[in-house]
């Protein structure tokens, strides 16, 4: 059995349960070491979880660590380093991360203190993208000690919290964040795009990510852009409406679509729908999906079973996501026939009564 620690927004806790017993019928959960951070066990291997993750996908965990020791409550860098050491090898580097659950002191001398006894065993500590990653969550009752990869991890950030800097040219706002995230998270490489559309670009935080990749980038919004962004040489700005863009530009061309207008799912699914003539093959694309106060998990499903012009290729709640989740996407060479209506299947078996009463087929609202 692998024993894991995952972390996901605190709100949205028993919706990463639900999405677990969903995707693994051996999923078992253990115990709440944080506000936002459990300890579960399933039958995976830590490759096969990750992917589990990835394909199903389970929305709403952020980060998880395959735990390969337990150590006392207050177990310091040289326990730490000894527990790490067996699992490594000095071919690979390596760098330390580690958590405390609320209400624990932050012990500063934790993660110096282990990558000191790595370093002068010879490993290459906190190179950057280290091939391995010894993550330590200290809780109340144990420390929790695991050795992997970014991959079986998710990210490769702490906790899965990357702290972009603010500093640098034009800092636009938060929401450039989620764009640069989404990038990492998903592995999407900008490299090969020539010409790129955003659907609800003010004020211009994503259009800035992608216009400094030197991608084309024809923004639109009703509202205007910050004027350092909209005055960048490769930006075109439209002053519309995403849906009056389609009208008026409908021989325009993109390799890729980002969308984080704030609409509705329906809404927002229904224009990348009609964006989908307007992208070459194989086109990417990346949207957020508003969650309404009180969404239920079947309205998620439906939502992404109504985009039937593109394939879902990754769905996360990201670090920088609030109210809302991200998708990266793939056209479909054709649209989806849409499916007959039907009941929602969120495939509830072995789900506890509970959980399956608050996200599954009733249909009762979530969190
Ligand atoms: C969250 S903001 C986008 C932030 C942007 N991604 C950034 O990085 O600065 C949402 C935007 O969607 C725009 N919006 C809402 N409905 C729209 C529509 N039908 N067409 C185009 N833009 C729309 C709003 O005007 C608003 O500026």
């Amino acid at each position: 059995m692998t024993r894991f620690v995952f972390t996901c927004q605190a709100a949205h806790f028993d919706l990463t349960l639900f999405e677990f017993q969903r995707a693994d019928g051996t999923f078992s959960f253990l115990q709440r070491l944080s506000e936002d951070v459990g300890l579960a066990e399933t039958a995976l291997a830590p490759a096969a979880l990750a992917e589990t993750v990835r394909k199903t996908p389970v929305i709403f965990v952020r980060h998880l660590f395959a735990v390969t020791d337990v150590l006392p409550r207050g177990a310091d860098a040289q326990a730490v380093f000894a527990a790490a050491l067996p699992h490594l090898s000095e071919e690979l580097s390596v760098s330390v991360q580690t958590r405390f659950a609320d209400g624990l002191p932050f012990d500063a001398g934790l993660t110096p203190g282990v990558s000191q006894r790595l370093a002068e065993h010879g490993f290459a500590v906190d190179v950057a993208g280290s091939r391995r990653i010894v993550s330590v969550f200290a809780a109340a009752d144990a420390v929790y000690v695991g050795v992997g990869d970014a991959e079986e991890n998710l990210t490769h950030r702490s906790g899965g919290e990357p702290h972009y800097a603010r500093a640098g040219f034009g800092f636009v706002s938060r929401a450039e964040f989620k764009l640069r995230e989404a990038a990492e998270v998903f592995g999407i490489d900008f490299a090969g795009i020539h010409a790129a559309v955003d659907l609800g670009a003010a004020p211009g935080g994503w259009t800035k990510v992608l216009a400094e990749q030197g991608i084309a980038v024809t923004a639109i919004d009703p509202s205007r852009l910050k004027p350092q962004i909209e005055r960048m040489e490769n930006v075109t700005y439209r002053q519309m409406r995403a849906e009056d863009f389609l009208k008026a530009f409908p021989d325009s061309r993109f390799d890729l679509a980002v969308n984080d207008m704030k609409l509705d799912v329906r809404q927002s699914t229904r224009v990348m729908d009609g964006f989908w003539p307007l992208l070459n093959a194989g086109a990417l694309a990346v949207m957020t999906m508003k969650l309404p106060k009180d969404f239920s998990y079947r309205e998620i499903l439906s939502g992404l079973r109504s985009l039937s012009g593109y394939a879902l290729l990754g769905a996360r709640q990201l670090f920088h996501n609030r109210s809302e989740i991200t998708l990266f996407l793939r056209r479909r060479d054709e649209m989806r026939k849409p499916e007959p209506k039907r009941g929602e299947k969120t495939g509830q078996g072995g789900l506890s009564k509970k959980l399956a009463k608050k996200y599954g087929n009733k249909g009762k609202r979530g969190s």
